[in-house]
């Protein structure tokens, strides 16, 4: 596996494997990764001839208090898992690399409406973060396919979007999330969890499916759920910030004609705030 710190030398290889008329797929990451992630790997190697994997702990994500010093860096231990997975190219840059003109000048692409509620809310300027950072990859990667993971389902639609509005020349996949065998949905954050608050966490998972279940037994009282929801995460032990069900395809209130849902959820352990989603048909 070859590893490039810097965009010029990133843009010649992967140009030139295009020239060749090879297919490239990107999986933009902030690193420390798990099978999560290389699940992403694996699905982008189905569908391209080369895979890009970026590793970037980006500042602009990050809001004022939140864990952009402590974020877990494992660059070597990364570099092995992702050499094992069959990676052909890794970009680890630097943040001036990123960002020369610091972030306070940096061009900003903000996705409007599907990135100001739920987690746009809870993090302001996440979104913006995450759109503008994902836009600057594409034009260091400039891959045929990106593949983004379910666990974070709003920011793969808000990625979609981006992409949508943008005419970026990118086809923009989900992968499926990986879980725990106790349910908890893989995550670098796990890592600040104490034993005891990891096998609380557990609980978050549960209360999707159970949501989901009394909806697929026929409930439709959805505020009355979403409540019941939150209550079960306070008994155990969470500070829910929001469960909620919405349309799969665009985040949008469910109908009478919403066939495809998706469930929502943020609740935090002690610091650590954790997030998932589960979703399903109804009918
Ligand atoms: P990061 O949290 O490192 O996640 C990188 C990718 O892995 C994202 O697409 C995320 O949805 C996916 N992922 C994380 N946990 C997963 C799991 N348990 N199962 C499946 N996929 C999982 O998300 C980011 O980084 C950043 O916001 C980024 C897009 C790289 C922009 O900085």
């Amino acid at each position: 596996m070859h590893s490039e710190h810097h965009i010029k030398a990133v843009q010649r290889i992967v140009g030139d494997w295009k020239r060749q008329g090879l297919s490239v797929g990107f999986v933009p990451t902030m690193g420390n990764l798990h099978a999560g992630h290389l699940s992403l790997v694996a699905k982008a190697r189905q569908h391209t001839d080369k895979v890009v994997v970026s590793i970037f702990v980006n500042p602009l994500q990050f809001g004022p208090g939140e864990d952009f010093d402590s974020y877990p860096r494992t660059l070597e231990q990364d570099a092995v898992a992702l050499a094992e997975a069959g990676v052909d190219l890794l970009f680890a840059p630097s943040v001036n690399e990123m960002y020369p003109h610091g972030r306070e000048g940096q061009t900003q692409i903000s996705v409007p409406q599907l990135g100001d509620i739920l987690e746009g809310i809870s993090r302001p300027g996440f979104f913006t973060g995450v759109a503008t950072v994902v836009n600057k990859l594409f034009h260091c990667v400039p891959a045929d396919v990106a593949v983004f993971g379910e666990k974070d389902y709003q920011q793969l639609l808000v990625i979609r979007r981006m992409a949508e509005d943008l005419n970026l020349p990118i086809e923009i996949i989900g992968g499926a999330i990986v879980r725990e065998a106790s349910g908890l949905a893989m995550s670098s954050r796990n890592g600040y969890l104490s034993e005891e608050q990891r096998a609380q966490a557990a609980s978050l998972y549960k209360c999707l499916t159970a949501m989901r279940e009394q909806i697929k037994a026929g409930r439709r009282d959805f505020g009355t759920l979403e409540q019941e929801a939150c209550v079960g995460l306070q008994a155990a032990g969470f500070q829910p910030d929001y469960v909620i069900l919405r349309s799969a395809t665009d985040l949008e209130q469910v109908t009478e004609t919403t066939r495809s849902v998706v469930i929502l959820a943020a609740a935090s352990l002690g610091n650590t705030r954790l997030i998932d989603n589960i979703s399903f048909e109804i009918q």
